[in-house]
């Protein structure tokens, strides 16, 4: 493997703490271009409609503003929480609300916004708890897909990018609530561990 003479993998520049090297997957100019296309592919689906975004906390947020400013039309927000446990394939599947709605989804055009699709387990918790409230369409946006990584049988509406069974952080995505800040999406390696984070 080439290394450069810090120590790192070509492409690859150092975290913020020790051991933690970043190489950027998506840089920022791609993921404003991406995002203006699958806003408009919403837009086209729904071209009268309010559009009430769903903001999963917190790791959707800087999509979801974007997406919102990009969609033109009317659009509004809200916003929920929710924890999961035992991720991976032993998984539980238990997902827990931490923050419910602020206002009624009923009748509404709903579009769920989120930052990455893995197992698919919060998700899919998300939609039923969704689909008893009565909106009048629901959808999904979300960022990435690990489309390799999937337990639960869901799909997204609309997906900005594929990508591989990487660790990523950035454009809203943390590592233990670090790198949220990032510009663009990096994929994220532990040195001490010797892989990447999972
Ligand atoms: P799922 O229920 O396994 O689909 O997990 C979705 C949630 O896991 C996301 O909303 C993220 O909070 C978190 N997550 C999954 N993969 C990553 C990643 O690569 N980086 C940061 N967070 C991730």
């Amino acid at each position: 493997m080439v290394k450069t003479s810090k120590g790192l993998r070509v492409g690859e520049k150092r975290g913020h703490q020790p051991g933690e090297t970043l190489r950027v997957l998506i840089a920022e100019a791609r993921l404003k271009e991406r995002v203006k296309e699958v806003a408009r592919e919403i837009r086209r689906d729904f071209p009268k409609d309010t559009i009430h975004l769903i903001g999963v906390l917190k790791g959707s947020i800087f999509f979801l503003a974007d997406l919102a400013r990009e969609l033109g039309g009317e659009v509004s927000f809200d916003f929920l929480g929710v924890s999961s446990y035992g991720k991976g394939s032993d998984s539980t599947g238990e997902v827990k609300l931490t923050k419910d709605l602020d206002v009624t989804i009923e009748g509404k055009t709903v579009l769920v916004v989120e930052d990455i699709l893995d197992t698919g387990l919060t998700l899919k918790y998300l939609l039923k708890l969704f689909e008893e409230r009565k909106p009048k369409h629901l959808r999904v946006a979300v960022l990435l897909d690990k489309v390799g990584r999937r337990i639960a049988d869901v799909r997204a509406d609309y997906v900005g990018f594929a990508i591989p069974n990487e660790f990523v952080v950035g454009y809203g995505l943390d590592y233990a609530e670090r790198y949220r800040n990032l510009g663009d999406v990096c994929s994220l390696r532990i040195a001490s561990a010797g892989k990447k984070a999972e």
